[in-house]
């Protein structure tokens, strides 16, 4: 796949080393820098870590000076950087202008798309990449990289929303965090994760959307579960990200609650309880019917699923057996 985009990412490469040089160079860098520095509280080292860059107003920054011949330009719109204009095909413009610029590495470190935020509240207030022939957004995982390059012994692995998440944790000192790009966690990046680490905590921001996610995180989970692997679920104060939390409480502090997260089985039977609409015993059916539906999805030949049905048994006064083969015959019916 990559023998084949040599070009591609080539110039992609050479995009991302532009809009760096802008963020140092551009006559109007003040305006990126002081965002950067000022409002995000980052440093210029931790920007070059994460090498950051800068998109200036305009049309065609980039396509004068990447996109110089017609070759480097159909491999920039193939990349995702151009785009044609409607009533000119052939003719192409700068998709990221006037935006702070986050180089989306692989986990070999090359450049294979980014993200633009606005500086303002322009929408849409970030900007990202469309997929293309080196970018799937759902396999990806924004600071994998950097994370594996600048994390003297990476065991466990924070999942977090966003690309400010990741790099101000960094800045702090937390260089183990990494973001979905826009989409929710899914089964393929936390088989991802286990190859790497033992220890993954899903970490959304304290939102409605964040919990959301959190239990999408959850589902996800189930079926890749692995006896000697750990999915935890760390939920922040109502209105926080990981980006406004560490800011606000340091980095001792946000470990700390790292290693209060929550346990699966935990989330799993807290859900469970929160969808029971029934009182009482229809209530407790419900409830160990929830979670039976979860806990069906974790690999049978698992421990730990032998271990949630055993709880769940505690809790509902239900025997393991019965347990199973309930849900087995109920599911049934649907299929
Ligand atoms: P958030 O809105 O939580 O972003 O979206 P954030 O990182 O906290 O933004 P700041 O702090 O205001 O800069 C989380 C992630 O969702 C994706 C981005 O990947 C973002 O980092 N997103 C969000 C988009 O792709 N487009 C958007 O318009 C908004
Ligand atoms: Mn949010
Ligand atoms: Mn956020
Ligand atoms: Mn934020
Ligand atoms: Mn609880």
């Amino acid at each position: 796949r990559y023998e084949q985009n040599a070009e591609l990412l080539k110039r992609l490469s050479e995009s991302s080393q532009f809009y760096q040089q802008q963020l140092t160079q551009h006559p109007d860098k003040k305006k990126a820098t002081d965002y950067l520095s000022k409002d995000r509280g980052l440093s210029g080292q931790i920007a070059k870590v994460f090498g950051l860059g800068y998109a200036p107003p305009g049309w065609d920054n980039l396509f004068k000076k990447v996109g110089t011949r017609a070759e480097s330009q159909e491999q920039l719109f193939l990349g995702g950087m151009l785009i044609e204009k409607k009533d000119q095909p052939g003719h192409y413009y700068d998709r990221f202008r006037d935006r702070i610029i986050f180089p989306i590495r692989d986990s070999r470190g090359r450049v294979i798309a980014f993200g633009g935020r606005a500086f303002g509240d322009e929408k849409p207030k970030y900007l990202n990449s469309p997929e293309t022939p080196v970018f799937q957004k759902s396999q990806e995982l924004y600071g994998l990289f950097e994370a594996k390059q600048n994390t003297p012994v990476l065991d466990q692995i924070i999942v977090v929303e966003g690309y400010m998440d990741v790099i101000v944790l960094a800045q702090h000192g937390i260089t183990n965090a990494v973001a979905t790009l826009g989409t929710s966690v899914n089964s393929q990046h936390i088989r991802k994760l286990f190859k790497l680490v033992s220890k993954v905590v899903l970490c959304f921001d304290g939102d409605k959307a964040g919990r959301a996610a959190a239990i999408r995180g959850l589902e996800a989970s189930l079926p890749v579960m692995q006896d000697e692997k750990q999915v935890r679920f760390l939920f922040l104060p109502e209105g926080e990200d990981p980006d406004s939390l560490v800011r606000k409480e340091g980095k001792e502090a946000f470990n700390h609650r790292l290693e209060d997260a929550s346990s699966l089985s935990h989330v799993l039977f807290d859900h469970a309880r929160n969808q029971v609409t029934l009182g009482d015993e229809e209530g407790e059916a419900q409830f160990a019917r929830n979670a039976m539906e979860m806990i069906r999805d974790i690999p049978k030949e698992l421990t730990f699923r032998s271990v949630l049905i055993r709880q769940l048994s505690d809790q509902s006064g239900i025997d393991s057996e019965t347990l199973s083969n309930t849900v087995f015959k109920a599911r049934r019916q649907y299929t």
